[in-house]
């Protein structure tokens, strides 16, 4: 089930964060990374100005996605800050493309304001970002030795952007 983010997830997505983290070359935190603040700061920014869903099944929180806008009126039509976690066990199965699926959807549909949303990944992670091109994203830019690995060799990010059709 695809639905909105609630505060009483919070403790369900921390586990599903950490339990990313400790995949390498995933998400950019470490485990150690995540805790509740950081969660904290994206669940309330994105409840304040933006939008989060989770993937729930049998109780568990498997995949969960958020994004938000700066606050700045220059910028009023970005949503940026986007991260999506699919809980490792739950990888390929179509969790993640549900997920996003339905923040585009949402975006398209109830957030007529919103016309660009960006997002960094890695160049290494070519799942995601093939992920994203078949969502729509172009790749917009390469930021050479911008995030290092696991292995702690720099690494160049990417920029993806989608244009509201
Ligand atoms: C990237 C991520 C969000 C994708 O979610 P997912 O639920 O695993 O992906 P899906 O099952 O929906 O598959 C989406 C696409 O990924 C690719 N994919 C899925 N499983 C794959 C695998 N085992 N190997 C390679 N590609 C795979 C396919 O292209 C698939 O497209 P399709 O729907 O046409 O088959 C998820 O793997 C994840 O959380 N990874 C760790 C954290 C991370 O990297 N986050 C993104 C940071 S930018």
């Amino acid at each position: 089930m695809i639905r909105k983010a609630q505060a009483n997830d919070h403790a369900r997505i921390v586990r599903l964060y950490r339990d990313v983290a400790a995949v390498p070359n995933g998400i950019a935190r470490t485990p150690g990374e995540v805790n509740d603040a950081y969660v904290s700061g994206f669940m309330h920014k994105a409840e304040a100005d933006g939008i989060e869903l989770v993937c729930e099944q049998d109780g568990q929180i498997v995949g969960e996605i958020h994004a938000s806008r700066v606050g700045i009126a220059c910028l009023a039509h970005l949503l940026t800050d986007l991260t999506i976690a699919v809980a490792p066990q739950a990888q390929g199965q179509g969790v993640g493309r549900r997920l996003f699926r339905a923040l585009l959807d949402e975006v398209t549909d109830n957030m007529p304001y919103i016309t660009r949303i960006e997002l960094f990944a890695r160049e290494s992670n070519v799942r995601a970002r093939a992920l994203y091109a078949s969502l729509g994203f172009v790749e917009e830019g390469r930021l050479r030795a911008r995030v290092n690995n696991a292995q702690g060799e720099a690494e160049t990010d990417t920029i993806m952007g989608w244009l509201r059709p």
